[in-house]
């Protein structure tokens, strides 16, 4: 379903600046969708256009299939529907103090006091920002001005979140979590909409990518279909994903498979060839071109996991009776991966959880887990790119834990199975601790059969997602 879309659309300036020359675009709910372009090519503009702040001198803007009103009552409607966050927060934040400016929505929507209270604490926890709660906004930091205009906007639960260049200002970690949140939102069903200079960003996080130039749409895809053309996008005065251009390196090198489009570290690394040799004795008959079987190779001689069987090719002989032969691996025992929902954080079923998986590596991800973790004095040693960084270990044999919470224990739990069904790794995976495997166990029941949800279960889905983030959920 088409939930926003526009229609030939025009927008001058008054002073007669052309910001938007005929822009039809077609956005499907539910989807992550990046808008990405050079400086002054239109994206703001473009923005504040879809949610009613500008009004188009030609062309439509439709929402859900019906064009847009521009009635205050109209656009009361519309902006509860379509939120936005402003590329500049000081735009956004006009209460005195944090509290007030993210309980501003609700507060105009005549939430009951209680229910703005409750819908306002649980941003705060989400973002982080229960110590900044009574400062006036305007004594904060750049990303932390960022974190509150963005809770602003999700307190008011929008079906449609635009972003406009969400990441600037804010610190690797903070991106990452803020990363974390609008994943675990579009999990929920929020169509995500931002804007972006990062390339990389654009191609690794997007459903769906738009590439605007001089105020028009220059191209649209998947983000594979758009970065594939690096003319195109060096016209748009951007620069290649870096992964792809490191790919590229490795590619006319033979050091990776060639013809493909790695998205993200674990799937370039898949596509490493393995020039992997070795002086090994071998026996008086043995020749070039024949194969000797390496038995099982572990510790600082095994490569990609604890054990690897190997079987190798002799390239060529020495007169000392050696020979350099390259090597076939396939690793015994990679390693593992467990989800743990930190909401139902119990200290027994941790420990026992580390022991039993000899657990080496704990990542946590999203705010609420990591200060949990921190409370209880976990040893994280990882709390970015946590998914990633778990899967790159657990190939290398570690045994990692993922401290994460509700609802992101099933989007977390979705991008690992994917790995291991693309890669066909077997790696063992374990959505842990008798919570995290019951939330698995739901989602695994709703991919195989979605149009048999029980209405428990519909109603189950709906209250944990209630504004989005009812009992903080997760990431890509
Ligand atoms: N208030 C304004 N009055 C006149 N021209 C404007 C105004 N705001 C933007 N423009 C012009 O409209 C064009 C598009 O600007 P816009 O802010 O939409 O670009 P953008 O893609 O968001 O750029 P950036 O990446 O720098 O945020 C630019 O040429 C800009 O100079
Ligand atoms: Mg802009």
């Amino acid at each position: 379903m088409i939930i926003l879309e526009t229609e030939k659309l025009e927008y001058s300036y008054p002073d007669g600046t052309k910001a938007i020359d005929d822009v039809s675009i077609q956005i499907p709910a539910g989807e992550k969708v990046s808008f990405v372009g050079k400086n002054g090519s239109g994206k703001s503009t473009l923005f504040l256009l879809l949610n009613g702040t500008l009004k188009p001198k030609k062309g439509k803007v439709l929402l859900g299939g019906k064009e847009i009103s521009y009635s205050s009552s109209g656009l009361l409607d519309l902006r509860k529907r379509v939120g936005i966050v402003f590329q500049n927060s000081d735009d956004q934040i006009i209460a005195p103090t944090v509290y007030q400016d993210i309980a501003f929505g609700p507060v105009n929507l005549n939430y009951k006091k209680e229910e703005i209270d409750r819908i306002v604490s649980k941003m705060l926890d989400y973002f982080g920002l229960q110590s900044l709660k009574d400062k006036p906004p305007h004594h904060l930091s750049g990303g932390q001005k960022k974190r509150v205009a963005i809770a602003g906007v999700l307190a008011m639960d929008p079906d449609v979140i635009i972003l406009d260049e969400p990441l600037s200002n804010l610190d690797p970690v903070g991106a990452d979590e803020i990363l974390d949140i609008l994943n675990e939102l579009n999990h929920s069903g929020k169509t995500i909409i931002i804007s972006t200079h990062d390339v990389d960003l654009a191609y690794k996080w997007s459903d769906r990518v738009f590439l605007m130039s001089g105020g028009k749409l220059i191209d649209e895809g998947s983000p594979k279909e758009v970065f594939s053309n690096e003319a195109q996008v060096r016209n748009a005065s951007l620069k290649n994903p870096v992964i792809l251009d490191f790919y590229h390196e490795l590619e006319k090198r033979w050091l990776a498979t060639g013809g493909q489009q790695p998205k993200d570290i674990p799937e370039l690394v898949q596509l490493l060839h393995k020039i992997d040799l070795m002086r090994v004795s071998v026996g008086p008959n043995t020749r070039v071109g024949e194969c000797v079987n390496l038995g099982v190779l572990y510790g600082d001689y095994s490569k990609d996991g604890l054990y690897e069987a190997v079987n190798s090719r002799v390239l060529c002989k020495n007169d000392d009776g050696t020979a350099v032969v390259e090597l076939n691996r396939r690793v015994l025992n990679p390693g593992n991966i467990c989800v743990y929902n930190m909401d139902s954080f119990d200290k027994n079923e941790y420990e026992q959880i580390v022991a039993e998986y000899k657990i080496n590596f704990i990542g946590a991800m999203g705010k609420k887990s990591k200060e949990r973790a921190e409370e209880e004095g976990i040893p994280v040693v990882c709390n970015s790119g946590v998914i990633d960084k778990s899967i790159l270990n657990a190939l290398t044999g570690n045994r990692c834990l993922i401290l994460t919470s509700q609802g992101m224990v099933e989007h977390t739990s979705k991008r690992i199975r994917d790995y291991i069904k693309k890669s066909g790794i077997r790696l063992s995976f374990h959505p842990i601790g008798k919570s995290a495997a019951e939330i698995d166990e739901n989602a695994k029941k709703r991919e195989e059969n979605p149009e048999k949800l029980s209405v428990e279960e519909n109603k189950l889905k709906v209250s944990t997602y209630d504004h989005g983030i009812e009992d903080e959920e997760t990431r890509g």
